[in-house]
């Protein structure tokens, strides 16, 4: 009869474990405000960015309510635009490339973070729902300047 009931004291601290589990990686994609819900891209020519309708003049547009996309260029050891500005309540998504090598591009507190490939489009999208200040970091080794490769985002109220 006892054993019994540890058997069922076992199952309930299980079923615990396995909720608290779910719940702290749920509180970990959505607590920040920041979301991502997508990451794929396409290819580019890297030797050839200054003739790309996206990235010859890298920025953040408005391509509708509430939507935007940012085209994004990593190099060493800079992005470009920095920073990147963009209105609370909105999705926000990134076309990333780089001229150069391999970058990392990780927007820092958030599950938003992708790898930078040159002669690949790394696109990622988030959604930004409350204002705050985020670090773009690269956590790709790319040479002697990598460790202050870094930027901002901004999330306006
Ligand atoms: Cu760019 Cu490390």
């Amino acid at each position: 009869m006892n054993i019994h009931n540890y058997e069922k004291l076992w199952l309930v601290l299980a079923m615990v474990m396995i909720i608290g589990f779910i719940s702290t990686v749920v509180y970990g994609a959505t607590a920040v405000g920041i979301e991502m819900v997508n990451d794929e891209g396409g290819t580019i020519d890297s030797t050839a960015l200054e003739e790309d309708d996206r990235f010859a003049e890298p920025r953040v547009e408005r391509v509708g309510d509430n939507e935007y996309e940012a085209y994004v260029v990593a190099r060493q050891f800079i992005f470009e635009p920095d920073p990147i500005e963009i209105p609370a309540n909105s999705t926000l998504t990134f076309y990333v490339t780089s001229p150069d090598v391999i970058h990392g591009f990780e927007v820092v507190g958030t599950n938003a973070n992708a790898m930078v490939i040159p002669g690949e489009v790394t696109e990622l999208t988030v959604e930004l729902n409350e204002p705050g200040e985020y670090g773009i970091l690269c956590n790709e080794y790319c040479g002697g300047g990598h460790h202050t490769m870094e930027g901002k985002l901004i999330v306006q109220p």
